[in-house]
């Protein structure tokens, strides 16, 4: 295998899970418990924004004290170690990666450490609990201030760096996510078009897994740094 030049990491809850957080498919996980059409769409928040509040405020509270675990650390090191292009792209919406030292990363569905006012277009940063009553710290208007984070039916951010990244890049590694939310899930796909190696790190088989070149099954933080072991000293 010759060494790569470009690299597109995505990570998914997977990647958390082992620091506490919860994921959304597993047994158990978010949308075991909760309707997602009544707490993560704009029509859920329209209907009724009082339980889309309580549901992320809860969620919110969940991530105080959290650490980052040693795949989320072996992604910073890789950043950190690898001479050529990189970018990490997660779906997670806790800031473990940036508490790792990741710093080439975005979150494509947004995070749970910041508000957007749906009146003036803002972000401020975001520690405490939101309500229809919480005034925006831009524009003082109340009633307009929600988690920025993306719902169903709304396109997740910077995706034209990350289509950019993924046709550029000659390593595509997908890392805990199951491969069922678009347009996350065709990343693969975009980055074998690209003609990129791609290898799937999950506890098990995910959805998409017979796209991908290459796989390893495991605990993220057994698998991840591993890999990266692997990467760093051929
Ligand atoms: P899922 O809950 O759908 O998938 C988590 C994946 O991680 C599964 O394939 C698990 O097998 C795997 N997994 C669990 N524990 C693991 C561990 N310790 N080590 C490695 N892998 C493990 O979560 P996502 O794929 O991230 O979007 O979900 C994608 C999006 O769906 C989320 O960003 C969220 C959700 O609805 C929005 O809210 C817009």
């Amino acid at each position: 295998m010759t060494a790569p030049s470009s690299i597109v990491v995505l990570t998914g809850a997977g990647v958390s899970a082992e620091s506490g957080v919860d994921t959304f498919r597993d047994k158990g996980g978010i949308w075991s418990k909760a309707d997602y059409r009544e707490v993560a769409t704009p029509e859920g928040f329209a209907r009724n924004p009082a339980k889309v509040h309580e549901f992320y405020n809860l969620r919110r509270r969940r991530l105080v004290g959290i650490r980052p675990n040693a795949a989320h650390f072996a992604l910073a090191r890789l950043e950190a170690a690898f001479g050529g292009a990189f970018l990490l792209v997660t779906q997670n919406v806790d800031s473990l990666h940036e508490a790792a030292g990741s710093r080439k990363l975005i979150h494509m569905h947004g995070r749970h450490d910041s508000a957007l006012c749906m009146h003036c277009g803002q972000r401020s940063p975001w520690t405490g609990d939101m309500s229809l009553e919480t005034p925006c710290p831009v524009c003082e208007a109340t009633g307009g201030v929600r988690p920025d984070v993306v719902w169903f039916g709304e396109m997740p951010y910077r995706m034209d760096e990350i289509y950019r990244a993924l046709r550029a890049c000659d390593l595509f590694v997908s890392i805990g996510t199951s491969g069922t939310v678009y347009p996350a899930a065709q990343s693969v796909r975009d980055a074998q078009a690209a003609g990129a190696r791609t290898v799937e790190l999950n506890l098990e088989p995910s959805e998409k897994a017979d796209a991908f070149d290459e796989a390893f099954h495991g605990p993220a933080t057994e698998i991840v740094p591993a890999f990266v072991g692997r990467l760093l000293s051929p």
